[in-house]
């Protein structure tokens, strides 16, 4: 990262060629020039890739490009996005344009703190082997702690211990575990495992699985932007642009409406959200299944499949807000081993899990926006369908 931050609003990038591109990436990036040369190989040699996964023949790439204009808690980002699918990064990089100029994304997370399930079968009695477990809290917690060492020089560690009764016989123990800034499959995983046999013993009861949950409801983040009407649509004179604003900001509103009344809708509306946050979520070289699994499941969680963002008119702007989970990790994992997912990270100049995901939480939004917004006026197919004879080579 170059001593000055970078300017995310690069006018005319998308029209410069690649090499061109690349130069003012790493202008603003602060990139050395021999830098840039990882990412024609996808970020990651077929040697690196071997040491990854099993039964390498090769590395398998998928385009990167940069979405433009994020102003994300006051700060320029430059956001790296890895994906196959045309039209989501120029989608992206317009809707944030749209709301920076009502200041950008508002995004605060909550700390790291994933969840490691415990299960007990054939529990005699379900309510004295809570109470037993309860009891034991202060034990469990350090024992948690004493399984995965590491994490407390960082100042993570084991907050709490949850027993939940899924019925009579059958206990789940939580463990919630801070894990900084690493996603923590591994620690959670190593933390349930080494403290089965206790927690079994003092429900009277019999191992069952030992997993982290996926269903990272104490790792949630939530993103707000509110977009100016004259931002929405362009017009003959800015007065004009705020009336055209003000219809489009309404049918937004109706389009969020429609997803939060039916599920079919809500699913559609939630994949448009995670054509923004798998790109950041795959070129940061994190786990984007998770980030799926935690998030379908996240918006079901009372029921009813929901919206993960919803809109509103309010105050003479265009609101957004979203909420999810997003278990990621800054260090650890693939990064260790995934050169190009590294220098993603330095492009967004981030090093905590917490602000990786409020960036990625802000880029769903503005996804989510151009969609509904292209949807409530003139619909997707004209974008689509121009970007896809670009793609093919058509005129
Ligand atoms: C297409 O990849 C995503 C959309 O279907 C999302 C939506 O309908 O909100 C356009």
């Amino acid at each position: 990262m170059s001593d000055d931050r970078p300017n995310s609003r690069l006018p005319g990038f998308y029209r410069a060629p690649l090499d061109e591109r690349r130069a003012e990436l790493a202008r603003q990036a602060g990139l050395a020039p021999e830098e840039l040369p990882l990412f024609t190989s996808g970020g990651i040699s077929p040697a690196d890739a071997d040491r990854i996964v099993e039964n390498v023949v090769g590395v398998y790439a998928l385009p990167l490009g940069l979405g433009l204009n994020f102003r994300i808690n006051g700060v320029d980002r430059l956001i790296p996005m890895a994906v196959e699918e045309p039209s989501v990064i120029a989608a992206a990089s317009n809707a944030a344009r749209m709301a920076r100029a009502g200041g950008g994304f508002q995004a605060e997370a909550d700390e790291s703190i994933m969840i490691a399930q415990v299960e007990l079968r054939d529990v005699a009695d379900a309510t004295a082997a809570s109470a037993a477990i309860e009891t034991a809290r202060a034990e469990i917690m350090q024992k948690a702690d004493a399984a995965f060492p590491p994490l407390l020089q960082f100042g993570g560690g084991c907050r709490d211990v949850v027993v939940r009764a899924l019925s009579n016989q059958r206990l789940v123990v939580h463990l919630h575990v801070d894990c900084r800034d690493a996603m923590g499959a591994n620690m959670v995983n190593t933390m349930a495992e080494a403290l089965a046999p206790r927690l079994a013993e003092l429900a009277h009861g019999r191992v069952g699985l030992r997993i982290l949950s996926n269903l990272a409801d104490q790792r949630v983040v939530r993103a707000t932007t509110r977009v100016p009407f004259s931002a929405l649509a362009g017009g003959a004179s800015p007065d004009q642009a705020t009336v055209a604003g003000a219809a489009l900001a309404q049918a937004i509103e109706e389009a969020s409406r429609f997803a939060e009344d039916d599920p079919y809708r809500a699913a559609t509306h939630n994949k448009g959200i995670m054509n923004g946050v798998d790109p950041v979520v795959i070129a940061t070289g994190n786990d984007w299944r998770s980030i799926e699994a935690g998030a379908h499941a996240y918006a079901a969680r009372d029921g009813q499949y929901r919206p993960l963002a919803i809109w509103r008119v309010e105050d003479g702007a265009l609101t957004g807000r979203l909420e999810m989970p997003m278990a990621l990790g800054t260090v650890g994992g693939t990064l260790v081993v995934h050169p190009g997912a590294r220098l993603a990270l330095r492009i967004l100049g981030i090093s905590r899990s917490r602000e990786l995901a409020e960036v990625i939480a802000s880029v769903g939004l503005a996804q989510n926006l151009a969609a509904l917004k292209a949807l409530a006026g003139e619909g997707i197919q004209r974008g689509h369908m121009a970007l896809h004879r670009r793609a093919v080579g058509e005129k």
